[in-house]
């Protein structure tokens, strides 16, 4: 067996449930915690604890009567600590359907008894998905140990000035105060909440953080919410038997159809108690949605607060959706053989409707979550299986059918895409087609990339609908990868959406994120979605210039 793994198998109880028959995700929080804690202390051969717990998504909510089953394995070890990957299944006995609830990745640091470290040998990689894992799991380590930089970095750029306190204080007058959704809990470790060395369960700690997490939530959208994903987070310091913990819970912002509620860990035992003086254990930040009586997403009011705190943390959760934004895309699983179709006589028809056709489709799917909203930019997610895609709303003072003539020449793109360095047309196809070779310039080091990118134009058949310019790669024989000066990078479905509006336009850029696209976009984490918003505020200046110097004439 590679590395260490440990199974649990569960029957969900009521309880296990909340009042609706769905087992709580704190319950399952303190599942996943225990199985991947005796995974580590099965490979480490002593007592582990819980260091951190990288953002974790639920997919699915396991019911009263389903089995739950826990699979955990250590992917790699460090020095003292180790990473181990958990994937959470469901299935239903009647019917024998199984779906995945969850993948999460905990590290455990051994923690023998005494000062001195103990060092973790080697994980036996066998199967070549145990080379993938350990290979991966030295990125993921990269990312969780930046993790407090990126965010910092991140919010020294939030004003928290009083003018800007004010703005935001006063800026919606229907927003709520997120000072009604305050919680406060407390809670005493006993032996049952603990290891054998008197050593508190992350997963305990993770249980209650979530129910008062869940409270504060509900005091917003006055319905049981749903927790649909938990950021990144590290235990800073141990908790005992006999401390005390205080949990404080708030609203810190929403974000339509989703909520994040912080929760701060503090710890104190009996002296500290007496002094007044807390240990900060932990704090994480909880994601839920909910769902009315007739099944629909709720979509929750929009937030202010009149402190300074409050301000700052409603930052802190602007920057936290960008950086698991960013995180999702630098984890994607890179593809190697992901070889776009071949450009033949046989199949252009087809690959020209289908590219038309594949971003009509990526731009009406549902789930668009917005991330950012910078002046008149937009910058909106869409989260699925294997895919994360962005689409940027812009609006610009230019005619729609301007905006579509700037934006279809994409030799034009040199002038406001940093991305595009060079671009020249290769093929004329039809008076719509064109085949284009795009380089783009150089990120920290790196071969730069190139692209054979097909790009179809289509005018609007009836009024209302949109211009369309959609972008996909193709492989040319006669311009095959240079494998000496650039990247063969492959776009699979992109392009621009653009709505006429009075005298003015709302462009939409859309990219279906896969690893190809990943070195297009951004040098570090924290740029992800600064680089969007930087490119995207060049576009608009371009076409309104482009568009003022015709005027002009
Ligand atoms: N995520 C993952 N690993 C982390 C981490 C994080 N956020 N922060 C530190 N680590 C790892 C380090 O990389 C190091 O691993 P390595 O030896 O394999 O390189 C290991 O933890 C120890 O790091 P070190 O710098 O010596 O210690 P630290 O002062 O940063 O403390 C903990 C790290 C986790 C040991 C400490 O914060 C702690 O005891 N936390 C409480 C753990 C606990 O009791 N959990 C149960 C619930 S209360
Ligand atoms: P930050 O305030 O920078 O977010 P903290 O670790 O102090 O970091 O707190 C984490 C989260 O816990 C906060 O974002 C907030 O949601 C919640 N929180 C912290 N302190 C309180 C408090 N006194 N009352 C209610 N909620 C709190």
């Amino acid at each position: 067996m590679a590395g260490a793994q440990v199974h649990m198998a569960q029957i969900v109880l009521p309880a296990h449930a909340n009042h609706r028959g769905e087992l709580s995700a704190g319950q399952l929080l303190k599942w996943i915690d225990t199985t991947a804690c005796l995974a580590a202390e099965k490979y480490a051969d002593i007592p582990c604890v819980t260091a951190s717990v990288d953002d974790i998504q639920f997919e699915e909510t396991a019911r009263v009567g389903q089995i739950v089953s826990i699979n955990a394995k250590v992917n790699r070890a460090f020095t003292t600590s180790m990473e181990v990957g958990v994937k959470v299944t469901l299935q239903d006995p009647l019917t024998n359907i199984r779906k995945l609830i969850s993948v999460a990745f905990s590290t455990y640091v051994t923690k023998p008894t005494g000062d001195n470290k103990v060092n973790l040998k080697q994980v036996e990689l066998l199967s070549a998905q145990d080379h993938l894992e350990h290979t991966l799991a030295a990125e993921r380590r990269k990312i969780r140990l930046d993790h407090e930089n990126v965010f910092k970095n991140l919010m020294k750029e939030c004003t928290t000035d009083d003018d800007m306190l004010d703005l935001v204080c006063n800026k919606e007058e229907d927003a709520v105060s997120t000072d009604l959704t305050r919680v406060q809990s407390i809670e005493l470790v006993l032996p049952p909440h603990a290891n054998h060395q008197g050593n508190t369960f992350g997963g305990q700690i993770m249980a209650w953080m979530e129910t008062v997490a869940t409270i504060s939530a509900s005091r917003l959208c006055r319905l049981p919410p749903t927790l649909k994903s938990v950021d990144m987070f590290k235990f800073r310091g141990p908790s005992t038997v006999g401390d005390r913990l205080i949990f404080n819970a708030i609203v810190n912002n929403t974000f339509g159809e989703r909520v994040e509620v912080g929760v701060r860990v503090e710890a104190y035992n009996c002296e500290e108690w007496a002094k007044g003086q807390a240990r900060h254990i932990n704090s994480a930040f909880f994601i839920f949605n909910a769902v009315n009586k007739n099944g629909e997403l709720l979509t929750f009011p929009r937030v202010r607060s009149a402190t300074k705190d409050g301000l700052r943390r409603y930052h802190g959760a602007i920057a936290r959706k960008r950086i698991r934004l960013a995180r999702k895309y630098a984890l994607l699983e890179k593809e190697d053989n992901c070889i776009p179709d071949p450009w033949n006589q046989g199949n252009q028809v087809y690959i020209i409707k289908s590219n038309i056709a594949a971003l009509t489709a990526l731009a009406a799917k549902p789930g668009w979550e917005i991330t950012s909203t910078l002046g008149n930019i937009k910058v909106f997610s869409l989260v699925e299986k294997d895919s994360l895609s962005i689409k940027i709303e812009m609006q610009v003072h230019v005619p729609s059918e301007l905006a579509f003539s700037l934006l279809s020449d994409f030799t034009l793109h040199v002038h406001w895409d940093p991305h595009c360095l060079t671009c020249r047309v290769l093929e004329s196809v039809t008076k719509e087609d064109k085949i284009y070779h795009i380089t783009s310039p150089s990120v920290n080091g790196n071969k730069p990339n190139d692209f054979l990118v097909l790009v179809s134009q289509k005018k609007p058949s009836e009024a209302g609908d949109p211009y369309i310019i959609a972008v996909r790669s193709v492989a040319l024989t006669s311009v095959p990868p240079s494998n000496k000066d650039y990247c063969r990078s492959e776009i699979q479905c992109a392009g621009f959406l653009i709505y006429s509006g009075d005298n003015s336009s709302l462009v939409s850029y859309f990219n279906q994120g896969t690893p190809g696209i990943m070195p297009y976009f951004a040098t570090n984490l924290g740029d992800l979605s600064k680089s969007v918003e930087k490119t995207a505020s060049m576009c608009i200046q371009f076409l309104e210039l482009e568009s003022s110097k015709i005027n002009s004439i």
